[in-house]
This record gives C-alpha cells, structure tokens and sequence, in this order.
C-alpha cells in the first residue's frame, strides 16, 4: 500500500526522502512524488509513473533541494497510476498533501467544494483532502487546526502528511486507521509509514495513536490526540540496524527470506520453549489465566496468515482437543457471530496493519469473547496495541511481498498455541515434553530440506510455460497446498488452485490432463494411503505428478510422476512448516524462469491497510 515519508532537518532533504521511498517499494505501488520547499520557499513538486528509480532519475536531470518535504509512493485505490492521480496533491496557495488510506466520503466533500470553486486535477480521494484543507485554513489561520478541522470530517482510513508554504518548518500529521511513524532526529525530525523508511536517519519512534495529530518541527513535536488533548507518547528505540531490511549477498529479498527462516524459526522459539516446556508467559502475564479458561479458538486472519490459521485449527483440535473455527478476516468483519462461551479470539498478520484483521479484532472485543491474542511480527504494529495477549513471531523485517518466513514463524508460534492450550486441557508433562522438542527440530528440518534447493530449480523449468497448476495435500497439509498455489499465482502469475485430495473426483479432476502439473505435498502421517490413491487418479488421467514425499512414504518416480524425496524423520506436527520450504522455492524459480518481478508481484501490497 502506499508508503510516506517526510523531512524537516538543517540538511537538504532529498536524499532522505528517496532513501526513505526507495526502502518503503516492497509495500507495493505504482507511482511516486516528491514536493519540497526549494530554496526561494516555493513548493516545488516532481511526481513519475513507475519505480522510485524514475522518479530519482527526473530529479537529477532537474535538481531540487530544501529543508522540509514531503514524499509518496502510491498503490492506485481512486484512478488508475498516472502521473496526475501520483502524490502529492496541491491545493491553492502552497499546500501539499501526501495520504495513505480511502476516504469513504470523498464525493460528497468533492461536490461541496466543487460547488466553492475548487478545481481538480485527478481522480483521487486525497485531492479532496487538500482542498479541504485550503479550505478550513482559509477561516482559522494555521495549518494544525486546518488540518484538524479536516480530519473530523473525514469517513474512512488515513495517515496524511501535510506541509504548506506559509509554515516553512513544519510537516502536519494525522492518523486514523493507518499506520504512521515520527523519527526523532538529532537535527531534525521525520516522518513515515513505518520505521525502515527512516533507520539510516534514526533508531527513535514515535509511535502516533488513532485519532492523534501532530506538528512535527525541526525541534519539537506537539501531538493532540482525538479529543484535543496534548498527549504524551513514549520514545521507543528500534533494535532494527539500518541493513536488517538489505538483501544482501541475495539477488531478490525473497530469497533471502527463504534462507533465513531456520534462524527465524529459532529466534520465534528461543527463551520461550527450554527444557522441554512452553513458558505460557511469553503470551503475556494474563495468558495462563486465559488459557485455563479457554473452551473454543476462534482464528481470523488473511491470505498467508489465513493458511497458518487453517494450520493451526487441525492441531488445536487433535492435540489440545478444544473446537477450532477459522475465518478470512474480510469475511468475517461482516457477520454477526453467535460467540460460544470462553472462547479465545485470535488474530495472525504479519505487518499487525492489515484493514481486515484490525477491524475484525475491533469488531470482536465488542462480540463478548474471552480474549484477544495476535500474532504478529510487528511490535509496534496496531494489533499488537490492541489485543490482551501477544505472542510476536521474531522473524525480522519482511520485505519480499510473498510471505515465506513470516509464514512459517506463525507455524511456529500457532505450534506453541497448541502447546500451551494443551497443558490446561488434558496434556502431561511428557507429552508437552515432546511436542516441544518437535518444534525445537523444526529449524535443523528446514536447514536440511534448503538443500533440495538446485532439484528444485531443475523441476522449475518443467513448468515455466505451464499456464496452470493444481495442488494436492490432506489434512493439515491442505493448507500448505493453498499456501503453495498463493505463492506460484502471485509471484510467477501461473494460474494455480490448490485441493484436499479426496475432494478431487467432485469435479477438479475434470481439469487434468498433460497441461496440468499436479504438486502434491506427502508427508507419512496417517492420511497417506489414502493420499496415495488419490494420485492414482490423477495418474490415470493422464496428469504429470510432482511430489514432495517422505524417504518412507513408498513413493517413487516413474512414468508421469517425480518424486522430491525431503528429509526423514518430519512428524506430522513439524510437516506443514518443513513441506512449506520447497513449494517457496518453486514459486521462486518458476518466477525467475518467467522473468516477473519477484519482490514487487504486479498489483499487489505487503501491508493491505485499506479495506
Ligand atoms: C502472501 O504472500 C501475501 N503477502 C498476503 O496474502 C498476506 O499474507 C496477507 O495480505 C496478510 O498480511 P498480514 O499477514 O500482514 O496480515
């Protein structure tokens, strides 16, 4: 989704506002813009269709620089990526706006101000805001209360940065439904929509909350939150180092983030599963309490994090014997659930600013369940904020738009759920015992499942030119052939689905003939053999099958099948999180294979915080 960031500093700016821009690209986007007060106190604006790389490009070849600015990178929601719906928006007399989010009432307000001789020039919402803003400062004066006046007229989601030539050393800023960030600098200060934009600058955040508005100085920061009120809000140092969000020796970031999942699986684990048992607190200090209590799991989530929940439900069921219901966030926000008594809602999300989950978390604190617990990989992230419980996977900064080691540190934390619901529903000690040492071998797992890398590179280009592929799993590897479809379909574009095996003769099978690779993910549990004629179907068909399959699963390559062999000794509670990795790096090869854009899929967003 659209990123921003903003500067006013004793140095010229434009190096800090594209470093800034170019470091918020894996949210997704197709424009970008700049808009400084040049040196005679003018604003002067740049704004290109395409990658930051253009827009930096269009300011060499006409130079710019100033020491308060203002920068976007868009993901279209009103009119198509063009340079005149780009960021910033201008309104009369030198203001400039940059704005991530929808506003719901934007034709009603377009109309009105239509009607007071406002002119537009795009198709967007956030015109709408700028003019607004002219508008108000017009009757009160200043910038701040413009932009406060606004705000309370606005229906929807937004951060907005505003700055505006009367005022030369101030950006405005405002929160509502999306996230926003002020770096605290030495001499000067920043703003952005999350903390990478801003690491080569500072390591200190402010953390702005819903409602909050604020004039970021040079020297000082003035925040009034939602009732007007001056509000104090804490200085937080990141541990994140300025290269944490750098690929590296890599050549793509999802690369990398494949790589790393053993030591992020570890991180997720480390202090908090030791000598055979789950610390509970590492939910937060209320979590045994809740967990005692606990008669229902209630999951919510979206896309990758939606898989993970489907995981989880399998083994909330079969190990901590307690029902298990999961839902797509999207989906859910609009029902009207009946809640059953003491039941746990819990949401999963990397970035902790998906519009759908956060507002389905809303919706839930007033549904009458027990708790609320995320997990998530944002600390600083609005569902961390505003659940009882937390239980943050460590997988560090995620910038590939796939998700792959968020993926299966949610896996991971999911798997010590499960444990920690157990302990309080019938599991002994030596059962916990041992399902922590599952989890505790998943890292070794993955690291050696990492080697099939060059196989499965091999196998890649069998299906570079295939236009569609089906997925097979059971159980709890149904999910983690939904996870493997997402992947192929958003990074190489190829067309996939993914199925629970034995669904396959109720019509899927209709679709299978020598076009159509089928991935199957066999691990040996006690769905195998039944899996296994599952195969015999497609084979029958005519369908080419690859299969990633247990040394014992009894499987082996022939005529129309190939087989993957993966690590032994994978028990069904370690096999979603291990059988994810080479379905990632298939994904990741058929993509290089078709030449797409790996970390930056077309029309698609890390952090999805519109609706
Ligand atoms: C998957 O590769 C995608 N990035 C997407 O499905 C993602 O998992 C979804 O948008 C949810 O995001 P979240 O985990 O940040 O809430």
């Amino acid at each position: 989704m659209c990123g921003i960031v903003g500067a006013v500093a004793d140095r010229n700016v434009i190096p800090i506002l594209i470093e800034g821009l170019r470091r918020l690209e894996y949210r997704g986007y197709d424009s970008a813009g700049v808009a400084i007060l040049n040196g005679s106190g003018q604003l002067s604006r740049q704004r290109t269709v395409g990658k930051v790389r253009v827009l930096q490009e269009a300011i060499e070849e006409t130079p710019v620089a100033g020491h308060l600015g203002i920068a976007h990178t868009r993901w279209a929601t009103h009119g198509a990526p063009s340079e005149r719906n780009a960021h910033p928006h201008i309104s009369r007399d030198g203001i400039a706006i940059v704005h991530n989010g929808i506003i719901e009432n934007h034709e009603e307000l377009r109309e009105e101000l239509a009607g007071l001789g406002y002119e537009f020039t795009s198709e967007t919402d956030t015109e709408v805001i700028a003019h607004r803003i002219h508008h108000h400062k017009q009757k009160l004066g200043d910038l701040f209360r413009a932009v406060r006046a606004t705000v309370a007229e606005l229906e929807g989601a937004y951060a907005l940065a505003v700055i505006s030539e009367d005022e030369p050393d101030s950006i405005i800023l405002a929160r509502a439904g999306c996230p926003v960030v002020i770096g605290v600098g030495t001499d000067g200060n920043f703003v952005a929509s999350d903390v990478a934009a801003l690491l080569p600058v500072t390591r200190r955040f402010i953390f702005l909350e819903e409602g909050d508005v604020a004039e970021v100085r040079r020297q000082s920061i003035r925040i009034l939150d939602h009732e007007g009120n001056t509000a104090r809000r804490p200085v937080s140092e990141s541990a994140l180092s300025a290269d944490a969000a750098e690929k590296g020796e890599y050549s793509h970031y999802m690369l990398k983030e494949i790589h790393e999942q053993p030591r992020a699986v570890a991180q997720t684990l480390d202090e908090r599963a030791v000598g055979g048992k789950l610390l509970e607190a590492a939910f937060g200090p209320l979590a045994t309490e809740v967990f005692r209590r606990t008669e229902a799991v209630q999951i919510i989530a979206c896309g990758t994090s939606f898989h993970a929940g489907v995981v989880a439900k399998y083994f909330v069921e079969q190990i901590a014997r307690l029902p298990c219901w999961v839902e797509i966030a999207s989906e859910y926000r609009y029902r009207n659930p009946v809640v059953p008594r003491n039941t746990l809602f819990v949401t999963i999300s990397q970035s902790g600013e998906t519009a759908d989950t956060l507002a389905a978390l809303r919706m839930a604190k007033q549904a009458g369940y027990l708790s609320s617990l995320s997990i998530c990989n944002v600390p600083e992230s609005s569902l961390v904020r505003e659940s009882d419980l937390v239980l943050l996977t460590r997988a560090g900064p995620e910038i590939g738009v796939a998700s792959t080691k968020a993926f299966t540190t949610q896996l991971t934390a999911l798997g010590m759920l499960v444990v920690a619901l157990a302990k309080f529903h019938g599991t002994d000690a030596e059962r916990e015992r041992g399902l922590v040492q599952r989890l505790i071998e998943i890292p070794a797992l993955i690291e050696k499942t990492l080697h099939l890398d060059g196989q499965i590179r091999e196998l890649a280009t069998r299906f570079a030119d295939k236009r569609h592929a089906l997925f097979l799993g059971r159980g709890q590897m149904h999910p983690i052939a939904m996870e493997g479809a997402l992947k192929l379909k958003e990074i190489s574009y190829i067309h996939a689905e993914a199925y629970p095996a034995g669904e396959l003769k109720h019509g899927p099978l209709a679709l299978v003939d020598a076009e159509m690779p089928v991935i199957v993910v066999a691990p040996n549990n006690d769905l195998l053999e039944k899996l296994k004629s599952n195969l015999q179907e497609v084979r029958a068909r005519g369908g080419e099958l690859y299969v990633f399959a247990d040394p014992d699963a009894g499987i082996s390559s022939s005529e129309g099948v190939t087989v993957i062999t993966m690590p032994k000794h994978v028990s069904h509670f370690q096999a979603p999180a291990v059988y994810t990795i080479p379905l990632q790096l298939l994904a990741y090869h058929c993509a290089i294979l078709k030449g797409t854009d790996v970390d930056q899929p077309r029309n698609l967003a890390k952090s999805v915080t519109v609706e």
